[in-house]
Parts: C-alpha cells; structure tokens; sequence
C-alpha cells in the first residue's frame, strides 16, 4: 500500500500548500495563524451526527410520521425536505446549535429564544419530536445518492490555477479529470468555483465543500491533520518543485551544490524556507512566473518552483532557454502528493472515485489528461522511495 508522504511533516506542508496556490507574501503569516484558526473555528461548529439517541432512529413509521409533522410545523420555515429556506438547512453537518440527537431534540422542544426557531415542546409530544429527527436524518443519503438522484456531480476547484484548473477557459488538467470521472459514473458535471479569503486551499475547501456547495473538490494536496472535515481519495499523482536553469548555468545535481549560488523562489514558499535552512543563498520573487522570468532574462542562475508551473510555462513558450536540471534529486520535504476530497461520511462517495481513479490510473488515462496541459506525470510518491 502506498503511503502518504506528507503524513508526519504538517508545517512544511502547509508552506508547499500555499506555495502551490499561489498565496501573497503578505498573508502568509496571517493565514498561518488566523487562517488555519478559521478553518477550524470561524464557521459555525460542525458536530458528526454520531450520537444516535433517538428512540426511533431507522423506525420506518417514524419516519413516515415524521415527514407528515415536519410538513406541518417546519417546513415553511426549513423548506420541503429540510433543505433551508427561511431557517437553516436542516441536511448538512453544519448546526449552530448542535448536530447530535439530544441537541436536535432540544432546540425543537425549547426553541432558541431570541431567533425565529420558536418553541414547540407544547404542540408537539416528545415521541413525535423523536419522529422528525428520524425524518431528518432519513432525508440525507449523502453525496453520492444525491448526485445520482440529480445526474450531476458538483465539482469544486480554484477559479485560476491553469494548469490545474481555470474558470474562464473552463481548462486545466483537474477540470478535464473531473469531466472524465463524472462521465465514467454517467453523471453530468457543475462547477463551484472555490474562492478563500485568503488565498489558501484550507479556506477554499472550508468555504466550498464543507458548506456543502460541491460533491467533491479537486487538487488537494495530501495532509490529512490537517482538514478536519473532509476525507481525501488515493492520491491520483506526485507533485513537487523542480529546479531549472537558465541558458548559461552550469549543471547542478542537488540541492547540496546550490551552496555557491543564488536560487529564485517564490516569497515565503516551501523552496525558500528548505534554502534558507539549509543555510543557502536565495532570491524571493512574488510569484513563480518572476522568478522563471528572472532566469530566463539571465538575471538568476537557478531557480526552484513548483514542477506542474514549470510544465505549464515550457508549454507556453517552447523557444524558452530554461531547462530542468537533469538529474536534479528534490529534497523529500518539496515533494506532496495530490488527491480528491469529499466530506467526511460521503465513503461510499470516495470508495466510487477511487475506483474510477484506478481504472483511469490502469489505462494511462491521468498522464494523458496532464500531457494535454504540458504537465507529466509523476505517480504519487510512496513513503519508501528512496
Ligand atoms: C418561523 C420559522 C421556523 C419554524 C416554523 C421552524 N423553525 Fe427551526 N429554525 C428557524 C430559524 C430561523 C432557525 C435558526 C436559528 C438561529 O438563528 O440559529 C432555526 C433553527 C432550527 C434548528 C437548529 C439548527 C442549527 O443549526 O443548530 C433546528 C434543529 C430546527 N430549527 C428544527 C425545526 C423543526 C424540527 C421545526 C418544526 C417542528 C422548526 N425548526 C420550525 C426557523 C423556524
């Protein structure tokens, strides 16, 4: 079985996260701490449902019963199925009040003064309070049945990461993956474009798919710590920085022999804090185009940008002069793996994709998807590659 490589190296990878989307300089610090914060806290407390200690969880004439009560009391406030309307979405894993069973019950019996969610321990018997839960609950069949149900898998990626993925061109290698998939599963595709204050892919996925906007969201790199809410799928390829090299530039081997040179990075990104570790001389540019620029004009000898950027600009300028260095060993704390995150109980949702990634990964089908974008394709490392 293959391992994640990122498992024990939480803070490096978050840098190569935020490198690899692209964050500010700036923000980055902020994103440490708020952001990451947020992710966790900002949005209201998401409770796992697991506490099942409805009497009559399951109980089909419950359910009947409670689908009839519920459509007398609260659905012209909580909509038809309790999909939200003038009161919340009573079907997603997102509760102000809590999400388990007891604190379901509770808000129904009391109310929550000071909102409209009215008290109804007066007009409504306990066992029948019991009964709407049981229809709630009844109600989500997940992600997986509800994309069926519809024909359309919702698909989350960021608006503009070409060549992973772009709203405006509707391109890049995840959307074309995503269509693949969708169509494998005989479903159509729909797009929620996955935007995050700050730039990073924890808040795009906080604000996205765990908001329930999305079945699935592409192109997250493995680091399982450190998303509390969703599941990831099998990684579906490896990914990492690359160092290049401008016309003039000797060979270099490793990483080891940039001791006596000048590297151009990207600001705060993950190549720039392994350098400076390493005690190595490094130049930081806003983005990695700039420091790809900065070699190709002959200002810099080397620089280390993320593999799938360098791809992508080879693609676009095939009279460029910077080269991949051959031979060039990346150091393991530069390397991440990529997979697919679903929210957290959609396994059966996960257990389809990753069928269909095996499958896909059998027939050559994902290198043939990246090659379009000028990426190659790397598989996902292993924890014992050496
Ligand atoms: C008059 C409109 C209205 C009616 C009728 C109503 N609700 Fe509500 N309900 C609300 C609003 C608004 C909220 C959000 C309260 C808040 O601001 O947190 C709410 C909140 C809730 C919550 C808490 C959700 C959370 O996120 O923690 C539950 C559970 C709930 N309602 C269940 C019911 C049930 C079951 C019924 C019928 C027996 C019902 N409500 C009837 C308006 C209504």
């Amino acid at each position: 079985m293959r391992q994640r490589v990122s498992g024990k190296r939480w803070p490096e990878h978050l840098a190569s996260m935020i490198m690899r989307w692209g964050l500010t300089a700036g923000s980055l610090g902020a994103l440490l701490c708020a952001g990451m914060l947020g992710l966790f806290l900002s949005s209201p407390v998401a409770v796992q449902a697991q506490d099942f200690t409805n009497p009559l969880h399951g109980n089909l004439d419950a359910i009947e019963k409670g689908y009839k009560l519920f459509h007398r009391y609260c659905s012209i406030c909580h909509g038809t199925r309790g999909k939200g309307g003038k009161g919340p979405n009573l079907q997603d894993e997102v509760w102000t009040w809590g999400g388990a069973d007891t604190d379901v019950f509770a808000t129904i019996v009391a109310g929550r003064p000071g909102t409209l969610m009215g008290a109804f321990g007066a007009r409504v018997q306990p066992m029948d309070i019991w009964s709407i839960i049981a229809y709630l609950r009844s109600e989500y069949k997940g992600a997986l049945y509800e994309a069926r149900e519809k024909g359309v898998l919702t698909v989350c990626a960021m608006p503009n990461q070409l060549p992973a993925s772009d709203k405006s061109s509707l391109g890049g290698f995840d959307i074309a993956l995503a269509e693949e998939i969708a169509s494998r599963m005989g479903l159509k595709t729909q797009y929620f474009w996955a935007k995050s204050r700050r730039g990073g892919v924890l808040g795009a996925l906080s604000l996205s798919l765990v908001q329930k906007r999305c079945d699935m969201f592409m192109g997250v790199p493995v680091q399982q710590e450190a998303i509390d809410r969703v599941i990831l799928t099998e990684p579906y390829f490896g990914t990492g920085y690359t160092l290049v090299r401008g016309e003039q530039a000797s060979e270099v081997q490793d990483v080891m022999e940039l001791a006596d040179r000048t590297t151009a990075v990207t600001l705060k990104s993950q190549a720039e804090k392994v350098l400076l570790q390493s005690g190595y001389d490094c130049r930081p540019f806003a983005s990695s185009h700039d420091a790809l620029q900065a070699v190709q004009k002959g200002d810099m000898d080397v620089a280390l940008v993320p593999t799938v950027e360098i791809d992508w600009w080879l693609k676009n300028r095939p009279d460029s002069t910077v080269k991949p260095v051959d031979g060039y060993v990346s150091d393991p704390n530069l390397l991440w793996n990529v997979a697919i995150a679903v929210r957290k109980n959609d396994y059966d949702l996960r257990e389809t994709l990753n069928g269909v990634l095996s499958e896909m990964a059998a027939e050559q089908q994902i290198p043939k998807l990246m090659s379009q974008y000028g990426v190659s394709y790397t598989p996902p490392w292993s924890e014992d590659r050496s």
